[in-house]
């Protein structure tokens, strides 16, 4: 059967593991084909917009899209791309996984599987309203939480809990400070909570939480919170199995999906062909989990933990002195009939 995704190559190492996990792709989905659409500062070079019509049609068309990592300027400059595109096809779920490999410079060996459930389209990390007074001294931004958008996302962890046999939903918050945005956040995930007694929910404030991840990782399930906890949560669990390098994530709204790396351009890397494409490999699993590919998915991820078990051609963030093209070539040998 033939389906066609929107790819969007990205920039800095983008580019590089991209063309590393289409190769993997085109070998487990032989029926996969590419619609290349641009988006962020590759496109503004191409055609002076950085969000290019086409490219909205093209993943509206297709409703999956395979994306690297685009650059966002720090401090001033043009607004995140990626928020931009959450934002415009309402990608509320940014589901996360984090799953520990062997041999990878983790301080936990096998113990963690876990799975961050993070609000995307509203709260504090959206950036709605900001303003810095006119003398510079004082900066101001509104922190919107809604009940339509905390009761989504917290039944779609339930939901997936339920889904794949996990047994146990952390909800992370900061209600004790921020009573009104977190403390509606947490209020109707207890409500929702109780419609799932068959899943074991419990709450953590965001500071212990991430104490609780990085002394004992192995008591988590499933986390969900909102939108800007949820952003640095998930890069301390990527940093729990091993890096960026390995953690992947999915934008997912009711018509559309986006299929990423967690990680960003990775600028002091780019160009090299040392960066590793296993988050978006494994990125590219979860899509094909979602276009009913269950078995596809599994067969790269097992190639991927073989590969990394055998150390074979491993790039530099594993230990390893590996390319990213010769990982992809050791994780495709791999990935049998
Ligand atoms: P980053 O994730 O690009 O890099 C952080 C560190 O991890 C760097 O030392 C980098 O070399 C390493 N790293 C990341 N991915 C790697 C990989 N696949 N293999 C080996 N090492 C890897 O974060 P940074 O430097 O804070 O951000 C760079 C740019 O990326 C910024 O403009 C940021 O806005 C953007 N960004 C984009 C994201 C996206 O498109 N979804 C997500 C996060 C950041
Ligand atoms: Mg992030």
């Amino acid at each position: 059967m033939t389906t066609t995704i929107a790819v969007i190559r990205g920039d800095g190492i983008g580019p590089e593991i991209m063309d590393a996990t289409l190769r993997v792709l085109d070998v487990l989905h032989p029926g996969l084909q590419y619609d290349f659409v641009q988006a962020g500062v590759a496109a503004q070079e191409a055609c002076g917009e950085l969000l290019p019509q086409a490219t909205l049609d093209a993943i509206a068309r297709h409703r999956v899209a395979l994306k690297s990592p685009l650059t966002t300027p720090v401090g001033g400059g043009f607004s995140s791309i990626n928020v931009q595109l959450r934002k415009h096809f309402d990608l509320y779920a940014n589901v996360r996984p984090a799953v520990s490999f062997p041999n990878t410079r983790s301080r936990f060996a096998e113990s963690v599987d876990l799975l961050t459930v993070r609000e995307n389209t509203e709260g504090a990390y959206i950036g709605e309203g900001q303003q810095t007074s006119d003398d510079g001294a004082t900066a101001t931004l509104i922190q919107k939480v809604t009940r339509k958008g905390s009761e989504r996302i917290v039944r779609y962890a339930f939901d997936i809990a339920r889904r794949t046999g996990r047994k146990k939903v952390t909800v992370v918050h900061k209600a004790n400070i921020l009573k009104s945005t977190s403390g509606l956040f947490l209020k109707v995930a207890r409500e929702v909570a109780a419609e799932y007694p068959d899943i074991a929910c419990n709450e953590l404030i965001i500071d212990n939480c991430c104490m609780q991840l990085v002394m004992r990782p192995e008591q988590f399930d499933v986390l969900v919170t909102t939108n800007l906890f949820g952003d640095i949560i998930s890069d301390l669990c990527a940093g729990l199995v091993g890096g960026l390098g390995l953690a992947p994530g999915a934008n997912i709204g009711t018509d559309v999906a986006i299929f990423e790396a967690v990680h960003g351009s990775a600028p002091d890397i780019a160009g090299q062909g040392i960066a590793n494409p296993c988050a978006l490999l494994l990125g590219a699993g979860q899509m094909l989990d979602h276009l009913g590919q269950p078995e596809a998915a599994t067969r790269l991820r097992r190639a991927i933990h073989d590969t990394l078990e055998a150390r074979d051609r491993t790039t530099p963030d594993l230990g390893g002195s590996g390319t990213t093209a010769g990982f992809a070539d050791a994780i495709i040998s791999r990935l049998g009939a």
